[in-house]
């Protein structure tokens, strides 16, 4: 069916680029995107026009780092750094989701919020548990939300509760990844937690599983100083964090490593030399004060930067706050480093939220034609013509950075996913 959506069109088509079309058509043939156009085109005047008025037609979000298991303590118990954090609070909420109606009841609500939200790519851990993972991916599924989730690895330095064996740990890796087959737009990546909980040998086997099905990785690195320390204790042979992952396979094209706060300038080119993704979680590097990454100089160096919420380290889901959070956090080293930094734009951040993580799958950047939609409608009427009284109205490059800091769930009217219309 070919439809078009009337609205004032905002896309990130490359870092620091906005390409704004003021109260135009994206053109849909089933879904997928024919072109954005000013005016509609005469050969699709025949298109079941859908008007939003003066409201903003965003691309979706991706939320390249997240713990699913975590999102029933979101805005709680900060107050620790993250290795007491892990001990005290998230290693026994993890546990509860042995239990298969919990892990429903948390789940459904998540999805539920994150489409809400305008979230609909997500790079996605679960927890120890194989069955709690695999209904996590049939209910995003369900949901209309596209990615990858992961089935945690950890046999080592974890409470026995949340233990498993290396062996086990691989059988129902293979168990795990013989089931994901039935889903539509949800597939599996590896998911070692971090070196201090997974064993060499850990490490290695799923290094070579990795390697023999083409599976993607996701991981932490160089979060927070006594973790680096314990990494370094724990393989004295390795001169940096980074190649622990390297030693046993897991560094390479496509690995997502989340926070890399204190990764230094060695780190940052041995990722950029491999195509490993640096996952900023802004948020959640504040909360569990960790440290503020140096992402101007990731940018700068070429690195593929992508952005997560990291709940529940991180305690705001909507990505439109985790964009203004990570404006902030840069302006916070701004301020620490010297003022020699400079700070992200709302352009930058928007397109690092959307069409970084989109190209992770394999997308184009802003609407890329030929691909089915990902998209959301923001309905800001009830801020957007406020503060500015008598001189001119605010820009739509203003509205979308005011939307970063003012909007939330009731101002999206409308969310599409992969072709289909979700909220
Ligand atoms: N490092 C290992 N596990 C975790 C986790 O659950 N959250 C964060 N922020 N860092 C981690
Ligand atoms: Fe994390």
């Amino acid at each position: 069916m070919l439809t078009a959506l009337r609205a004032n069109i905002i896309a990130a088509p490359a870092l620091g680029k906005l390409e704004i079309t003021e109260y135009g058509y994206l053109v849909l043939q089933d879904g997928v995107t024919l072109g954005v156009f000013p005016t509609l085109p005469e050969i699709y005047k025949t298109a079941q026009i859908e008007d939003f008025g003066d409201a903003l037609l965003l691309q979706s979000f991706a939320d390249m780092h997240l713990h699913a298991p975590q999102f029933p303590m979101v805005g709680m118990g900060m107050d620790i750094p993250l290795l007491d954090w892990l001990n005290t609070y998230t290693f026994p909420l993890e546990a509860a989701f042995k239990d298969i109606e919990y892990a429903r009841a948390v789940y459904t609500q998540l999805a539920a919020t994150l489409i809400n939200n305008g979230t609909t790519r997500v790079c996605m851990y679960g927890t120890i548990h194989t069955d709690a993972t695999l209904l996590l991916m049939r209910i995003l599924d369900d949901a209309g939300i596209t990615g990858y989730v992961g089935k945690v690895n950890m046999d080592r330095n974890a409470p026995d509760y949340l233990c498993e064996s290396t062996g086990e740990s691989l059988r129902e890796t293979l168990r795990w990844l013989g089931e994901c087959e039935r889903f539509r737009n949800i597939r599996p990546m590896l998911t070692p937690r971090f070196v201090p909980s997974c064993t060499g040998e850990l490490m290695g086997g799923i290094g070579r599983l990795a390697a023999a099905r083409g599976l993607y990785i996701q991981s932490h690195l160089s979060e927070n100083r006594s973790e680096m320390a314990w990494v370094k204790e724990l393989h004295p042979d390795c001169g940096q964090y980074w190649e622990t992952y390297e030693k046993y396979g897991l560094w390479k094209d496509h690995t997502i490593m989340a926070h890399c706060v204190h990764s230094d300038a060695r780190e940052r080119a041995a990722m950029r030399e491999h195509g490993v993704y640096m996952c900023h979680c802004a948020d959640s590097n504040i909360n569990l004060a960790s440290g503020i990454a140096p992402v101007r100089a990731m940018l700068d160096e070429g690195l593929r930067v992508v952005l997560g919420s990291d709940i529940a380290g991180g305690s705001q889901l909507p990505m439109l706050s985790v964009c203004a959070q990570s404006i902030r956090a840069s302006k916070m080293r701004r301020i620490l480093t010297g003022w020699t930094e400079e700070i992200l734009t709302p352009a930058e951040v928007y397109y690092l939220a959307t069409s970084a993580g989109a190209q992770y799958f394999g997308g184009g950047t802003g609407f890329p034609v030929g691909e089915p939609l990902h998209a959301l409608v923001l309905d800001d009427k009830g801020f957007s013509k406020t503060v500015r009284t008598g001189a001119n109205p605010p820009t739509l490059a203003q509205r979308l950075e005011r939307a970063m800091y003012l909007a939330d769930s009731r101002h999206i009217a409308a969310v599409f996913s992969a072709g289909r219309r979700v909220k």
